[in-house]
């Protein structure tokens, strides 16, 4: 039976640690207690938001003026398959780096790249976590979720899902109506070892890498994100804050006559035959707009990673959307580029 609770202060809930009052809170364990969950809030008339870990949401300092549902469904099930791979089903609520470490004490490959990511394994899928060369999607064989109009339940194979960079159906106003309450992994413990990213390669360069264990890789991914990430004990973070960004090669070419040095990666080539290129946005913050390390009273911009806002303590929502426009404002004046959060807003929509 769920326990529903008034007036819950949601800053307790988000690692940036910001956040006002849900008008109604409660927790869930399984899918019958989220169905009870989602016939209160239509009882009420109420918005229901779904919490995972809070470590990717920006809740505004009025809070939530509906139910919010914070899911614990726990659980991790192993079937191996005729072709060797093992198929892992995970609650959505079982934090996100203690099922990756599981995944490799039991041997399996895929996921040792994406270890340390804060936050819950059912919100993986809704914007395809990714770091250091290695996405969700590439693991993610299907999920399970629940109709919050209907409460009826729907199974959601790879391609339903529409993967994109930190995209998904779940983050449309169609895929929003869903609440996620498992999430099926392909693992295979033949998956190759990937340490490509420029940070892998530099903290293994002359390191003997023939014999590398993914517990090794897992390591090597710790340390390399302790040393540009902020500890979330000490500091509210939501880690990178906007996503990076992808431009015509044109834009590109005319960026490098003012600043030869700025990094660019060739993405893809539309249908059009235009060509596009991914730019660290970290780079532009850091080296065109001087925005790292920057501090504006309780909130600012990381030392180590310029693409990471930070609230020193006493921070609210209204902090950093100021500081995120002004950092929007500033690399549109020097760069004409337009860019967008990555971290979602739950701010109450305005009339
Ligand atoms: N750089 C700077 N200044 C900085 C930081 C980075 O110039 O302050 C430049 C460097 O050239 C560096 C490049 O930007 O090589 C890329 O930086 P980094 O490797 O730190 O990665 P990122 O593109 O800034 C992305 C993800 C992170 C993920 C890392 C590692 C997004 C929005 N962010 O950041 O994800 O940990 O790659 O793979 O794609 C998150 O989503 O919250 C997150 C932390």
């Amino acid at each position: 039976m769920i326990q529903i609770q008034e007036n819950v202060p949601l800053s307790q809930y988000t690692t940036f640690k910001i956040g006002g009052k849900a008008r109604y809170f409660c927790v869930i364990g399984d899918a019958g207690e989220l169905r009870q969950a989602r016939a209160f809030a239509e009882k009420k008339n109420v918005p229901i938001f779904i919490l995972g870990g809070g470590s990717n949401i920006l809740v505004s300092d009025e809070g939530f003026p509906g139910l919010v549902i914070k899911n614990e469904i726990k659980g991790i099930f192993y079937e191996k398959q005729s072709d060797g791979k093992t198929l892992v089903t995970v609650g959505a609520g079982e934090d996100w780096d203690t099922f990756v470490a599981d995944t490799i004490s039991h041997s399996l490959g895929g996921l040792e790249n994406l270890s340390g990511i804060p936050g819950t394994v059912g919100a993986s899928p809704v914007q395809n976590i990714g770091a250091y060369g290695k996405e969700a999607r590439s693991t993610i064989h299907s999920l399970a979720a629940i109709d919050q109009a209907t409460g009826k339940e729907k199974v959601f194979h790879h391609d339903e899902c529409v993967f994109g960079y930190r995209h998904s159906f779940f983050k449309t106003p169609e895929g929003k109506k869903w609440i996620i309450t498992q999430v099926c992994f392909l693992l295979d413990s033949n998956e190759a070892i990937s340490i490509d990213y420029k940070d892998l390669i530099a903290y293994f360069s002359g390191k003997d890498t023939t014999k590398l264990s993914r517990q090794d890789v897992r390591d090597a991914v710790l340390a390399v994100r302790f040393a540009k990430l902020p500890e979330l004990k000490s500091l509210g973070t939501a880690g990178s804050f906007f996503k990076n960004v992808t431009i015509p090669k044109e834009q590109y070419e005319s960026l490098k006559i003012k600043w030869p040095d700025v990094p660019g990666f060739s993405f893809s080539t539309s249908d059009s035959g235009l060509s596009t290129i991914k730019i660290p946005l970290a780079w532009i913050l850091d080296n065109i707009c001087g925005f790292k390390g920057y501090r504006i009273g309780e909130v600012g911009v990381y030392k180590n990673q310029a693409l990471v806002l930070i609230n020193y303590g006493k921070g609210t929502a209204s902090d950093i959307a100021s500081l995120a426009e002004c950092i929007q404002k500033k690399v549109y004046e020097m760069t004409g580029i337009t860019i967008e959060p990555e971290v979602e807003y739950i701010f109450p929509k305005k009339p």
